[in-house]
């Protein structure tokens, strides 16, 4: 196999270097294409463009493979926690048992919040959606702990420290900002959580206790949560992930990076879509339940309406995560004795779709986000916050990409174009035009 790729232009030939991965993926370097030919790649959504080299998360869309540094999403959903996990994705290991409790004593040291950002929380009208308070939020933790400038050039250790030290604060105090804004929305008190507890055992407590009661730990509920964060925890270079490399390319901070995160995640077509699914199916159910009635809007190029929760820009065979969620979901909802309708409808819209030929033409299957509304519903999280959990479980996964962009000193992103505009023209002044 060539270890070059050729390229004829305008009666010249080009060579560049293919570099091949780990797992034997191939990609062409057009690093020099512009100075050496003059000649640069246009590619809308860059669905053939790597953005760069990763040793986080590998997938294989024809398999349905989901592997976090090596491990199959199968195994970690398994018998992992999602702290492991978070420590997995960023340190590039699986922490032995003193790490990973020095890694929870030093996210409990920073589990405090100013008080002022409760004032900021306050100020939001409560029509505001969770994402953009999150976002906010997030950014607003800058001026509250205002990081330090991370060189990472010299070997000091101070800025390993330095970095290290907001890796944890992030890891601390993302739950509690998503419990406070679960819990404003529910007229609750903005508590703290416990920290004797374990990392989701805590989020569970801060986001679901009542006043004046004991927290009593329900397994089925802090099992499912630990299992779908971890399932959210990383998905290579996915649009939000992206967004936290190119905006961390410019050396914003790390919370900086986070926020932009948040607010990419948030469309309906990326973290947005869980929330979209349940009330596609809510809409479905009001309309009757005739599930053939939708799948012939997604259909129809003439109707906005999609399948949300089906199809996926790499996956194109089933997701493995919309596999492990859709058995969670099942067993979540008969662990809690609940028969939700919605979970029948999703069942029936899925069963429909694979063996419509629209649907298997264009490899468009079940994703991450299509059964996972159904738990969050099942845990009377409401819809508004389904984004937020996503964007809980990713935050280990932006950590590890911000980190990992930094380490390898990636430069600042700034994609070319190909301008199509006006050519040069001559200003006229108002009273001539
Ligand atoms: C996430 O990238 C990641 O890794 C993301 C994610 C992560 O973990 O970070 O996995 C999380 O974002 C999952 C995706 C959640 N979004 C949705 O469920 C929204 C519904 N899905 C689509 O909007 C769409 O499938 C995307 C955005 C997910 C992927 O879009 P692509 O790869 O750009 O594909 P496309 O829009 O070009 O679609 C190809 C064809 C088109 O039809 P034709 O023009 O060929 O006739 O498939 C059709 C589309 O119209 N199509 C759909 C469809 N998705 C694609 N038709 C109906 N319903 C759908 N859901």
């Amino acid at each position: 196999m060539s270890d070059k790729a050729k390229l004829n232009f305008d009666n010249n030939e080009y060579e560049f270097q293919v570099i091949v991965g780990s797992e034997k993926e191939k990609a062409i370097d057009v690093s020099s294409l512009r100075s050496e030919a003059n000649l640069i790649t246009i590619d809308p959504g860059f669905k053939n463009t790597g953005s760069c080299r990763s040793s986080i998360t590998f997938l294989d869309g024809e398999k349905g493979i989901l592997r976090y540094r090596g491990y199959s999403i199968e195994d970690l959903a398994e018998n992992a926690s999602f702290l492991e996990v978070a420590f997995l994705l960023i340190y590039g290991q699986l922490p032995n048992e003193s790490e990973l409790n020095k890694f929870l004593d030093d996210i409990n040291e920073n589990s405090i919040v100013d008080e002022d950002l409760k004032k900021i929380l306050e100020s939001f009208p409560k029509s505001a959606h969770p994402m953009g308070i999150l976002s906010s939020l997030t950014s607003a933790l800058i001026a509250f702990n205002p990081e330090k400038k991370i060189s990472l050039n010299n070997s000091y250790n101070s800025d390993h420290d330095l970095m290290y030290n907001s890796i944890v604060k992030l890891l601390a105090k993302i739950p509690i900002l998503v419990a406070w804004v679960h819990r404003r929305r529910k007229g609750l008190p903005l508590e703290y959580g416990d920290y004797n507890l374990g990392y989701v055992d805590n989020i569970t407590k801060m986001m679901f206790q009542l006043p004046n009661q004991d927290y009593v730990k329900n397994n089925v509920i802090v099992n499912a949560m630990n299992k779908l964060l971890i399932l959210h925890a990383d998905h290579e270079q996915n649009c939000s992930t992206s967004t936290v490399r190119i905006v961390g390319s410019s050396e914003a901070s790390l919370f900086a990076s986070v926020s932009a995160g948040i607010s990419a995640l948030w469309g309906r077509l990326h973290g947005g879509a869980n929330q979209a699914v349940l009330e596609m199916l809510e809409a479905i159910k009001n309309d009757g339940g005739d599930t053939k009635k939708f799948m012939v809007k997604a259909k129809d190029k003439n109707d906005p309406f999609r399948l949300m929760g089906f199809g996926h820009r790499v996956y194109k065979n089933f997701d493995p995560r919309a596999r492990i969620i859709k058995k969670a979901a099942h067993d979540v909802l008969k662990d809690l004795g609940i028969d939700d309708p919605i979970l029948k409808i999703a069942k029936s819209l899925e069963k429909e779709a694979l063996n419509d030929p629209y649907f298997t033409s264009r490899k468009l299957y079940p994703n991450v986000d299509f059964y996972s509304g159904i738990i969050y519903k099942a845990l009377k999280i409401p819809k508004e916050m389904f984004t937020v959990m996503f964007a809980l479980g990713r935050v280990p996964g932006w950590i590890a990409h911000w980190r990992e962009m930094r380490m390898n000193n990636d430069p600042i992103g700034r994609p070319r174009q190909v301008y199509t505009g006006e050519n040069r023209r001559s200003f006229v002044p108002i009273n001539k035009r």
